[in-house]
């Protein structure tokens, strides 16, 4: 009778704690290690409401976010890995990282800046993605806590060497990452190059507002403020076209759930096999504005994006495989996690339409992107 007691008690015990995952801050020591002579290791940011960032130096990533759920409940709501050889062992997905130099897609890796071609390394169907196969995701940036009026900053640096990846132009690109009061996590972006370059990076950090990377982000509410994107061909390279919204399954002007049209039998989505489009921001110049709002029913959770970038990238996850395991034994499977990245168009090198992505000498490349949060009842 005991026993049955005992078991029953267990059983319960189990399920309670099964319902209320509890998120704890990662342990520092598994991201103790050393890649290509540099050591990396965890870094953390705290603001007066209790919400917490944790970042790792290797490919300058965001590692977890902690913020406030409408019950008040703290939910970790991006991907990440509990030990650096995660890291190590899964650069592809660009969990969570600054991507560059030049992040997105350029057609066959190839560009021509003042009369002179170059050619980048291919890693992506024949295109050049996310900066080639040994982008800023892999390397060690120089990191430092620095003071700045307001809360902490933390400062990372990296030295991209001319020829790396195919990119001319030694540059020197440093990141800001903040915690703001008003629950927000604020990047801010620097770079100035020795010879005339191109740039464009961005974070490639993935969000789940549900708390948990257990369910997918079909339910989540999107609002994305554009009324263009540039279509692509098959391989994600953008045709050239800037093409309205009005009418198709891409539009998010109105909120609505990504799963509500993302299985519609159109071509853009079949060659994203979902979201995986770049949307063209309503607005005229470089002035921060909201570029998205989006929403977990589950938890309350709703995160503006807000940006001074020209357009956003949304990827609905649709590459996942659920081969790989984040924190808390959650397994990335198929749409479980969405990704917006605010920066230029792809392949903009290759369409004098497009934003210019070109950084001379003696110019300052810039960016402030703001992830927001808050709860919606
Ligand atoms: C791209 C996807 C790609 C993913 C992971 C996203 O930014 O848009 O096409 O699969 O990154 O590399």
């Amino acid at each position: 009778m005991k026993n049955i007691f005992l078991f029953f008690s267990l059983l319960l015990f189990m399920c309670a704690c099964v319902q209320n995952k509890t998120y704890t801050a990662l342990d520092p020591e598994n991201f103790v290690s050393t890649k290509d002579g540099k050591e990396t290791a965890l870094f953390t940011l705290k603001n007066d409401n209790g919400m917490v960032a944790q970042f790792t130096n290797y490919g300058a990533r965001l590692v977890s976010l902690y913020v406030p759920d409408r019950d008040g409940n703290f939910q970790d709501v991006t991907w990440g890995y509990e030990t650096i050889e995660d890291y190590f062992n899964s650069t592809d997905i660009y969990c969570g990282p600054i991507v560059g130099r030049y992040g997105n897609r350029i057609n066959k890796g190839k560009f021509s800046l003042n009369g002179k071609d170059y050619q980048l390394t291919l890693n992506n169907n024949g295109n050049h993605l996310h900066g080639g196969t040994q982008g800023f995701e892999c390397k060690v940036w120089d990191t430092e806590y620095v003071s700045k009026p307001g809360n902490d900053v933390l400062k990372m640096s990296y030295y991209a060497k001319d020829g790396e990846e195919g990119y001319p132009g030694d540059l020197d690109i440093s990141v800001y990452y903040s915690l703001t009061d008003d629950n927000a996590l604020k990047i801010e972006y620097q770079a100035t190059s020795k010879d005339t370059t191109i740039i464009n990076p961005t974070s490639h950090a993935y969000f789940n507002l549900a708390g948990t990377s257990d369910v997918t982000i079909l339910n989540h509410v999107l609002k994305i403020n554009a009324s263009n994107f540039t279509p692509t061909d098959q391989s994600l390279i953008p045709t050239g076209e800037i093409r309205k919204l009005t009418g198709s399954p891409l539009d998010f002007r109105q909120p609505t759930a990504i799963g509500k049209r993302i299985d519609t039998q159109c071509e853009a989505l079949i060659y994203g096999q979902g979201y995986d489009h770049n949307y063209i921001l309503d607005k005229k110049n470089k002035q921060i504005t909201e570029a998205a709002v989006i929403y977990s029913p589950e938890s309350g959770i709703e995160m503006s994006v807000l940006t001074d970038q020209p357009a956003l990238q949304f990827y609905s996850g649709n590459f996942m495989d659920g081969t790989l395991t984040g924190k808390y034994g959650d397994v990335h499977n198929y749409r479980t996690g969405f990704a917006l990245e605010a920066q230029n168009y792809p392949d903009a090198p290759n369409h004098d339409h497009f934003p210019s992505a070109i950084l001379n000498p003696g110019e300052t490349y810039t960016q402030t992107t703001i992830y927001k949060f808050g709860v919606k009842e």
